[in-house]
């Protein structure tokens, strides 16, 4: 069943003296329960492309649709509710609030469903241990490592088992067992809970965690991938050729 639809969709940032055309042309579909990769260098769009999906950035042209409804459309109340009950957003910059724990800044999405504190307990406690994070629940952002911060907002993003996780470089700043970690949690949300996820990553190991990769360049799509009946190793491999055309900084993926 198709969950998300992008028609068409350019972005253009800045004015007619200096203009950026950071997508141009993307069309593309998701199926309820896939795990994409969006993979492309430093600049060729990717944060913008998943911040048009969050809808936390705007369209200049084209459509978005989730379950068929254009989100693009979206303003106010619906716009609140549709953000906080079906995504689950990890940043490149984490977003964390300062002024609350780890554990706060978790459970805060789940507080604001109502959800009862003893399940809260349970189910912080469940994610904290699947991601390595129990002895920093108590701390505040500025007393935890940038591991640490990334482990958090990737929790925070996921407790409440949204329907579409959109995550930029999520193991951008994770040593390689955090990022497997992380990684793992991902793979197993998808096939446990048949969570969609969006994944940018410049990281070819990171990206063979998906059943598909989609290549960007210039605003554009250049390639697709998927992973059909291939191990995750054989997938890394095709993953590599593919970077290795665009240009990509392999050296630092193996
Ligand atoms: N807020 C902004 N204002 C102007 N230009 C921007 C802004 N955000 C991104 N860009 C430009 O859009 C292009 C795509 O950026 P981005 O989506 O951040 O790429 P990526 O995430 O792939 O590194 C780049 O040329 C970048 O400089
Ligand atoms: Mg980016």
């Amino acid at each position: 069943m198709e969950l998300l639809k992008v028609d068409q969709i350019e972005k253009y940032y800045g004015n007619k003296s200096s203009l950026t055309k950071a997508i141009d042309d993307i069309s593309f579909s998701v199926n309820q329960g896939e795990f994409v990769a969006i993979m492309g260098a430093s600049g060729s769009g990717k944060t913008t492309l998943l911040n048009c999906i969050s809808t936390i950035d705007h369209v200049t042209s084209g459509h978005i649709y989730l379950e068929g409804n254009d989100i693009t459309k979206l303003k106010g109340k619906a716009l609140n509710r549709f953000r906080r009950e079906k995504l689950g957003f990890i940043f490149q910059d984490f977003n964390l609030l300062d002024t609350l724990t780890a554990y706060e800044n978790i459970s805060l999405a789940l507080s604001i469903q109502g959800v009862h504190q003893s399940e809260i307990d349970q189910r912080i406690r469940k994610v904290a241990e699947q991601l390595g994070i129990t002895e920093v629940l108590k701390k505040y952002p500025y007393q935890m490592s940038g591991g640490q911060k990334q482990r958090v907002a990737s929790a925070r993003a996921i407790i409440t088992n949204p329907k579409l996780i959109l995550a930029d470089e999520p193991t951008g700043a994770l040593d390689s067992k955090s990022s497997r970690m992380l990684l793992e949690r991902f793979s197993y949300l998808n096939q446990e809970y048949k969570a969609t996820i969006m994944m940018v990553t410049h990281d070819s190991f990171s990206a063979s965690y998906a059943s598909r990769v989609i290549f960007i360049r210039d605003g554009k799509i250049y390639h697709e991938l998927v992973r059909g009946e291939d191990g995750r190793k054989e997938f890394f491999s095709k993953i590599i050729d593919v970077m290795t055309l665009l240009g990509g900084d392999v050296s630092d993926a193996v």
